[in-house]
């Protein structure tokens, strides 16, 4: 990825490019420098804005460690490694908040025994409490020199933006809706079990259900800093949102701003989570038609384990983490845009040999959801078909080189030959 700097003027007198790396997210000023910040691996970077030189100090957030529930019955302590940076912010005393994912990091158990399955006892990559799943979102919170301050797990399912008002109030948005259709894990006190049994009342299922924005104080944050990584829930509340949100922002006046997708707007909210603006987002080729895409749908929702698809293949890439599943070895999330029509059979070892297949697999069997429509799941095959592969600019000469070795020296294009860039053997 390059940056450019150009002089203010409208002539342009003077321009700087400097390759950094790949995979860069947000740019954040500091003091004589930029802060730079890398997707999938969550790691910070700096650049003096003087010399545009890279300043040498790489910071990840710290691992975090985590319960995990897993479908056996079994409690295991595990670490969550830090990937997809989504956002990080300026916060007003020079520091700056992450917020990212958490991946499990060790041995993950596929087997699910048919005594398990009845006692509905979650799935392998979660579902069975808060923060409990494969994939989790976390918080991470940097002081003014970049240096970790804490982490704390937020139960909030494909956070996709963060923003902190001057008043102090942290919000984030969360993407992954939860399937309706999906039974779900409740928390029942004591006293109540016997009310609960005999239909006397609705227990709440955890996390917030649709999509919407998380609310919660800056102040509880340092203190869950300080304890040992808590989950936190909305302190504060929980704005729903009757479309997908996908970013938020506070006026200088600190009211929260809300973008969602199908319906496609912007809300502007006062400080009680009521809507005071709607200002309804069109596009030239779709007017004010909905964006709703029952595939997209699917796979940005939490699927029932606290994950959704989209968690490990962000952005409909991939997460870079490199998964240890039971009796399988390591196996790295594979990129699903990549032009995936025609590509089966799926997965490295091509175990799969069709997409609904897949989905029994991941969709129903690891990630614990409900089976879906014939229908359905063509619109999620369809959608992910259509996701656009990553291109290089034509004319970038790492490209022409790269090509030259693919082809030739490398011998690459002995199996990754033809418009799929395969001859589709297993090898
Ligand atoms: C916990 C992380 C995780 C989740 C959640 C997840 N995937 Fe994957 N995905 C992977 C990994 C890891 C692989 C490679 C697996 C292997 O080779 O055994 C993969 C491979 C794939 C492939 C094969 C690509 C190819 O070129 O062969 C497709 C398609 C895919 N995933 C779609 C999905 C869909 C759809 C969902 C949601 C129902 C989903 N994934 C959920 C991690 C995940
Ligand atoms: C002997 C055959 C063979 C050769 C030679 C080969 N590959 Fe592959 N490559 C494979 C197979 C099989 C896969 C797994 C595809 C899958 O499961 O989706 C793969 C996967 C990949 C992927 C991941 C694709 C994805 O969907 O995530 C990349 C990138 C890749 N190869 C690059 C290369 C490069 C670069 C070279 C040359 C240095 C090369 N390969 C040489 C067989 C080969």
């Amino acid at each position: 990825m390059e940056l450019s700097s150009r002089a203010s003027s409208p002539q342009l007198i003077e321009a700087t490019s400097v390759r950094i790396e790949s995979d860069l997210r947000d740019i954040l000023p500091l003091d004589g420098e930029l802060l730079l910040t890398r997707f999938k691996r969550a790691e910070t970077l700096r650049i003096a804005t003087d010399t545009w030189a890279p300043v040498d100090a790489r910071v990840r957030p710290a691992r975090v460690p985590s319960k995990f529930n897993e479908p056996s019955g079994a409690v295991v302590v595990d670490y969550l490694v830090p990937e997809v940076a989504w956002r990080t912010v300026a916060l007003a005393d020079g520091g700056h908040l992450m917020v990212h994912q958490g991946a499990r990091q060790g041995e993950i158990p596929l087997e699910v025994s048919d005594a398990d399955r009845r006692r509905h006892a979650g799935s392998p990559y979660g579902g069975q409490g808060k923060c409990d799943s494969v994939v989790q979102t976390v918080l991470t919170h940097f002081d003014g020199a970049g240096k970790v301050l804490g982490s704390v797990l937020v139960d909030a399912v494909l956070a996709v933006d963060v923003a902190v008002s001057q008043e102090g109030i942290v919000a984030i948005a969360q993407a992954g809706a939860r399937d309706p259709a999906q039974p779900r894990p409740v928390l029942v006190p004591k006293d109540e079990v016997e009310r609960v049994r005999a239909g006397l009342v609705d227990p709440e299922p955890f996390g917030p259900a649709g999509t919407g924005v998380l609310l919660l104080n800056i102040d509880d944050l340092s203190n869950g800093m300080s304890a040992s990584v808590p989950c936190f829930r909305p302190r504060r509340g929980f704005v729903a949102t009757d479309g997908q949100v996908t970013a938020v922002a506070f006026t200088p006046d600190d009211r929260l701003v809300v973008q969602q997708r199908a319906p496609a707007k912007l809300t502007l909210r006062d400080s009680t989570g009521e809507t005071t603006v709607e200002l309804p987002l069109t596009n030239a080729s779709y007017g004010d038609r909905s964006y709703y895409d029952t595939g997209h749908e699917l796979f940005h929702r939490d699927v029932g384990a606290g994950v959704a698809c989209a968690s490990c293949h962000p952005e409909g890439g991939d997460d870079g983490h490199t998964w240890r599943f039971s009796g399988f070895g390591p196996r790295r999330t594979q990129a699903v845009n990549v032009g995936l029509a025609n590509t089966a059979p799926f997965h490295w070892a091509g175990d799969m040999p069709d997409f609904k297949a897949l989905l029994d697999e991941v969709m129903v069997g690891r990630m614990g959801g409900v089976h879906q429509s014939t229908e359905r799941i063509g619109s999620l095959e369809q959608w992910l078909y259509s996701l656009p592969a990553p291109v290089r600019t034509p004319d970038d000469p790492a490209a022409a080189r790269g090509r030259t070795l693919f082809e030739g020296a490398a011998d690459c294009a002995s199996c990754h030959s033809g418009p799929q860039l395969t001859n589709s053997e297993t090898v």
